[in-house]
C-alpha cells in the first residue's frame, strides 16, 4: 500500500486568535480533509533580521513540517488590507530560504507545491492588497496557486455560509477529503 504520508494538506494558520473566525473556517475544512494545522500564533518565529540571528527560532522545523506536504493552506484574516502580522513574518523568512546558502534546497523544493488561500474578514472580499500579496508570493517561489475561500465575517461566524463554501473549496482535494 503506498504511503498517503505526503498527499495529505496542510495548514497554516496565521491570526491573532486560534479560535477566532479563521480559525473556525479552517476548522470546517478540516471536517472534510484529512490534514495537519500549524498555529503561527504559538510559533516562536521572529520577523526576518538580514544577519539570521533569528536561525535556530521555530521557522525552520515549521518549515520542514510543511516540506513534507505538496497542498499547503495558508490561512489569514484581513488585517488593513492585507494578511496577518502573524503570517506576514512567515512569508518575510521565506526569504531566509533565498538569501542563506545552505537553506536554499529547502527554497527550492517549495516549486511546484500546491498554494491554497483561506480568508476571512468583515467585507465580501478578501481585496485585491491580500490576494496579491499571496498570489505574487507564490508565483516568484515557483508555486502553484490552488483553491481560495473567503468567508464575510461582517454579521458574525456564519456557520452555513461556510459549510457551503468550504464544499467548494475541498472539491479540488480529490482523495484527501473525508467522507
Ligand atoms: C487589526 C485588525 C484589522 C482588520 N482589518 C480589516 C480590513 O482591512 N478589512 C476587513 O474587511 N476586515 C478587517 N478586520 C476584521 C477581520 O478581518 C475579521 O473580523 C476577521 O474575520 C477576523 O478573523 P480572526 O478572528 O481570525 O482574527 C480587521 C480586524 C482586526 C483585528
Amino acid at each position: 500500500m503506498p504511503s498517503t504520508k505526503y498527499l495529505r494538506p496542510i495548514a497554516v494558520l496565521g491570526s491573532s486568535r486560534s479560535q477566532g473566525n479563521t480559525g473556525a473556517l479552517l476548522k470546517l475544512i478540516a471536517g472534510k480533509l484529512d490534514m495537519d494545522v500549524i498555529d503561527l500564533g504559538v510559533a516562536d518565529i521572529t520577523p526576518f533580521d538580514y544577519e539570521h540571528r533569528n536561525i535556530g527560532d521555530e521557522f525552520i522545523p515549521v518549515l520542514d513540517q510543511i516540506l513534507q506536504h505538496d497542498d499547503l493552506i495558508f490561512a489569514s484574516p484581513v488585517y488593513w488590507y492585507t494578511m496577518s502580522a502573524q503570517m506576514k513574518i512567515f512569508f518575510d523568512r521565506l526569504s531566509d530560504l533565498l538569501s542563506v546558502e545552505t537553506l536554499k534546497n529547502r527554497g527550492r523544493a517549495l516549486r511546484g507545491k500546491r498554494a491554497h488561500v483561506v480568508s476571512t474578514s468583515v467585507s465580501p472580499e478578501a481585496g485585491v492588497g491580500f490576494d496579491e500579496a499571496f498570489e505574487k508570493t507564490f508565483s516568484y517561489l515557483g508555486m502553484e496557486l490552488g483553491s481560495r475561500v473567503h468567508l464575510d465575517c461582517s454579521r458574525g461566524f456564519d456557520r452555513e455560509a461556510g459549510v457551503q463554501l468550504v464544499q467548494e473549496f475541498v472539491a479540488s482535494f480529490g482523495s484527501t477529503q473525508r467522507v
